[in-house]
């Protein structure tokens, strides 16, 4: 059980998501053909929608300008460039995203499984509607947990160990489990502390919690669902 949020709301946000990720579809499933690219048919569309429409949307309401630049900063790396890798992550998506069989048509046209728009209206909602602070966790849950389970197939071995992938082709997750964690985690949400002022915010950041939880249970459930389909239809990786 996730700890008490009044006595430490960063602690409880954390180990709440940690519960909740535990029980998700796809995250710890073996990654088949099928399971690997429907993860990033799906994942297109949410890199682009977290930093041109989730992201944006809370930011233009949060008074604490370390985090607004952080974000921002977030937003570039993703869409525009990283300083870093010399590249947007975007295009580093894409790039894995051929690794794993799929073409650059495929994951232009790609379009939003049921359960996958559910979870974009979901978060829209939360980003555009609630506290920032909700919309600041609600965008940033999934990469601290999927750094944070064991075993979980946001980390670079899983890739190797079930498609038997080189090093060098699993380069998009190997960077992600280090640039992930400046996303969201016990350190980077520390300042929520400072903003959380009444008792009542602190309700409608577990309120909102909950509401971002169900919306990525569906996320998940929505790639397992496109996952096996692909993989009934025989789909290879190259
Ligand atoms: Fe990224």
């Amino acid at each position: 059980m996730a700890s008490d949020p009044n006595d430490d709301i960063v602690k409880y946000i954390a180990e709440r998501s940690l519960e909740a990720g535990q029980t998700w579809r796809w995250c710890r499933e073996k990654i088949t053909p099928g399971m690997a690219q429907a993860f990033f048919l799906q994942h297109v569309l949410r890199n682009r929608f977290y930093s041109a429409v989730l992201r944006p949307a809370w930011v233009s309401r949060c008074p604490d300008l370390a985090i607004v630049r952080k974000s921002i900063n977030q937003m570039r790396q993703e869409l525009v460039y990283d300083d870093e890798i010399k590249a947007s992550h975007t295009k580093i998506l894409w790039e894995f995203g051929r690794i794993v069989g799929l073409t650059d048509e495929q994951l232009d046209s790609s379009k939003a499984e049921p359960k996958v728009a559910l979870f974009f209206t979901a978060l829209e909602g939360l980003a555009r509607e609630r506290h920032w602070l909700v919309g600041w966790v609600a965008t940033s849950i999934d990469e601290f947990i999927g750094g944070h389970i064991e075993g979980h197939n946001f980390h670079a071995d899983r890739w190797k160990e079930d498609l038997g992938l080189s090093e060098e082709q699993v380069f998009f997750w190997r960077y992600h489990e280090k640039a992930d964690l400046d996303h969201g985690g016990y350190d980077v949400w520390e300042p929520i502390k400072r903003h959380v002022t009444t008792d009542a915010l602190r309700e409608e950041i577990r309120d909102g919690l909950e509401v971002a939880l169900e919306a990525h249970r569906n996320f998940f459930e929505g790639i397992a669902l496109l996952g096996d389909r692909l993989d009934k239809q025989g789909v290879r990786i190259a």
